[in-house]
């Protein structure tokens, strides 16, 4: 699936697990089929809310990499951040992700990607779900893959987002029951 070098720092990150309350991963099965929508779609242009410790970004990255890919990746807490900076160095992925630190609702706003995004994966604070996608929404690609997570774990809370992603003209959504269950919202050419 990856490369013996990038397979070694997603073990490494995926024990985290076991070793900080914080690391909110989503499951190794999900973070798969995520690299493989990304191969998929061949998407270059990549957009991860919530990075966390990179165990996702990650995966987006291996994939995105190789067909010249890039992944832009926002997190809130300056110490996740450092450390999925390290993990992507490591992992020789470095180049393929430029980690923003800060509010996604602020940095999406100024953020400026080469080309319009054909992937975006949010998985940040679920109520404000609405946010995220309002503020990413004059950035989105024809054909663009958005992925929401968390929509079997945070059935109840993500609910009316799910319906808005449901009745957004022009896309095509239908949720997957894979990991913490994510919705896969596809917007239509
Ligand atoms: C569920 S974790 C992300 C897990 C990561 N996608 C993975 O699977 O490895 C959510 C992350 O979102 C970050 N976060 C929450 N609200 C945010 C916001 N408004 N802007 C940026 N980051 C935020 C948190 O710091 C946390 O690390």
């Amino acid at each position: 699936m990856f490369s013996d070098r990038v397979r070694v720092v997603i073990d490494r990150v995926d024990r985290l697990r076991d070793q900080v309350d914080d690391h909110w991963q989503i499951p190794r099965d999900e973070a798969m089929v995520l690299a493989q929508l990304v191969r998929i779609g061949r998407c270059i242009s990549i957009c991860e809310i919530g990075t966390s410790y990179g165990f996702s970004t990650l995966h987006l990255a291996a994939a995105a990499s190789e067909h010249g890919g890039h992944v832009h990746s926002i997190d809130a807490d300056p110490k996740k951040v450092r450390a999925a900076g390290e993990s992507l160095r490591e992992a020789g992925l470095a180049e393929t992700v430029t980690l923003h630190e800060g509010d996604a609702r602020t940095v999406l706003t100024s953020l400026k990607p080469q080309a319009h995004f054909d992937f975006v994966f949010i998985d940040a604070t679920k109520a404000q779900s609405d946010e995220y996608l309002d503020a990413v929404w004059s950035k989105l690609a024809p054909g663009c893959v958005l992925v929401t997570d968390n929509t079997t774990t945070h059935a109840e809370e993500l609910a009316p987002f799910v319906v808005r992603l449901r009745s957004l003209p022009d896309f095509a959504s239908c949720g997957v029951p894979v990991g913490n269950g994510f919705e896969l919202t596809v917007r239509r050419r």
